[in-house]
């Protein structure tokens, strides 16, 4: 029975949100995601989707769906282990082992869940040895949520947690310097290659010769990577120069590859044989629909067959970043085609991204305590779909409410 007392409190902690202006609101698309999108009867130009290829609503991508409902059906009704493993599910692990340089993949129902279960199995698991000293993990500070559960989910007994500034790699170093003469049986380095509200890269080489160094596990979450960085697209790794050497990657297929839903995690055979013996989220859960399995082999052909859409990503990238910062916009400089421009007060972004969205143009805007207070921003996603003159017209409102506002000058 619901009480009154729980509706209340329920309402209440909405409530508020609503008053902190945290509440989070879902407005109802009528069309396919993509470059241009209809919302609440009115057209608007998207720069918020993770669509970094524009693959969403791709001809190519739909076709092929539409081919793999009939050949493979909608559903599994079942989890991996009983009935639940079609052909197409394990193309896809060798298909993407193959596409990020690892020997084996394994497909889970999100990300989220990838991630969760790669920490809590292997930490919350006494492989042999009930009495085996804790393990150590160094998490970046601004590390994904899914990170931090995946954390929360190991053992207290288990585990250590360091968590060292974003991207300090003297800090990181220094915490495994301390940590060395500590009792302790695996060390894990965990980092997003992508930061999603920074939009920049993770040092990666960098953190392959720590690891490297102080024996530890690199783990790296390339989901704002894949598909978005490198000359083939296969994320954060090829863009930098480590393509291959990273542990452990684990990805979407919700973002740059096609945007539905479905994540993984890719690493050594050994690793991936255990993790389906024993992580509860892919042994307990529904197998990925076989059409997305089947749907994301059919991206992986295309961005081999047609390499020029992560150049064009890339070219619309550069173009956006030199231009926003050409009309007086201060931004995070990177690469990424997440790009932050920086407006300061809460306020400021709020008024700014609603005036952008009167203008047809579609926005982020985040403040405290999503990020640091005073760093307030909009956060602009670029996608190979927007053609120029989508891009020039994001920037023409930019320039618009910028001056309107007084952030750059007349
Ligand atoms: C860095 C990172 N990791 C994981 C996820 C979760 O991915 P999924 O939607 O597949 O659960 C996201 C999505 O927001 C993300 O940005």
């Amino acid at each position: 029975m619901y009480s009154k007392n729980f509706l209340e409190r329920l309402s209440g902690s909405v409530e508020q949100l609503r008053a902190e202006h945290r509440e989070k609101i879902e407005v109802p698309y009528s069309t396919p995601q993509g470059p241009e999108v209809e919302v609440i009867g009115k057209k608007v130009l998207q720069f918020a989707a993770n669509n970094y290829l524009g693959l969403a609503n791709h001809p190519a991508v739909v076709a092929a769906a539409k081919k793999a409902l009939d050949r493979y059906g909608y559903g599994t009704a079942s989890v991996r282990f009983i009935c639940g493993t079609q052909e197409i599910h394990c193309e896809l692990e060798q298909r993407l082992a193959k596409f990020l340089g690892t020997e084996d993949a394994i497909l889970f129902s999100s990300c989220f869940a990838a991630n969760e279960a790669f920490f809590a199995t292997i930490v919350n698991d006494p492989l042999g040895d009930p009495a085996a000293a804790p393990d150590f993990i160094y998490s970046d500070e601004l590390n994904h949520a899914s990170i931090i559960d995946g954390l929360r989910l190991c053992k207290g007994e288990r585990v250590a947690k360091r968590i060292y500034p974003h991207k300090d790699l003297a800090k990181l170093e220094a915490m495994l310097k301390e940590d060395a003469g500590k009792s302790r049986r695996f060390r894990i380095i965990a980092t997003d290659g992508v930061f999603s509200m920074e939009g920049t890269i993770a040092p990666l080489p960098e953190l392959v010769a720590l690891a490297e160094k102080y024996e530890a596990l690199l783990f790296v979450d390339d989901s704002h990577g894949v598909g978005a960085l490198g000359k083939r697209g296969a994320g954060a790794p090829e863009q930098l120069g480590v393509h291959g050497r990273i542990d452990v990657l684990s990805g979407t297929f919700g973002k740059a590859l096609g945007g539905a839903m479905g994540g993984y995690l890719a690493g050594k055979k050994e690793l991936v044989d255990f993790l389906r013996q024993k992580a509860r989220p892919y042994i307990f859960s529904n197998s990925l629909p076989p059409v997305v399995a089947a749907t994301t082999i059919a991206v992986l052909d295309l961005l081999e067959k047609e390499p020029q859409i992560v150049q064009q990503l890339h070219d619309n990238t550069v173009y956006f970043r030199r231009e926003i910062q050409r009309l007086g916009f201060t931004i995070i400089p990177g690469e990424h085609a997440i790009v932050p421009v920086m407006l300061g007060e809460a306020k400021t972004a709020q008024a700014f991204s609603r005036a952008l969205l009167a203008d047809g143009v579609y926005v982020v805007g985040l403040w405290f305590p999503v990020v640091p207070e005073g760093e307030a921003r909009l956060r602009v996603q670029i996608s190979a779909g927007h053609t120029r003159q989508h891009l020039d017209a994001a920037l023409a409102a930019f320039a618009k409410v910028g001056k309107e506002l007084g952030i750059i000058q007349k």
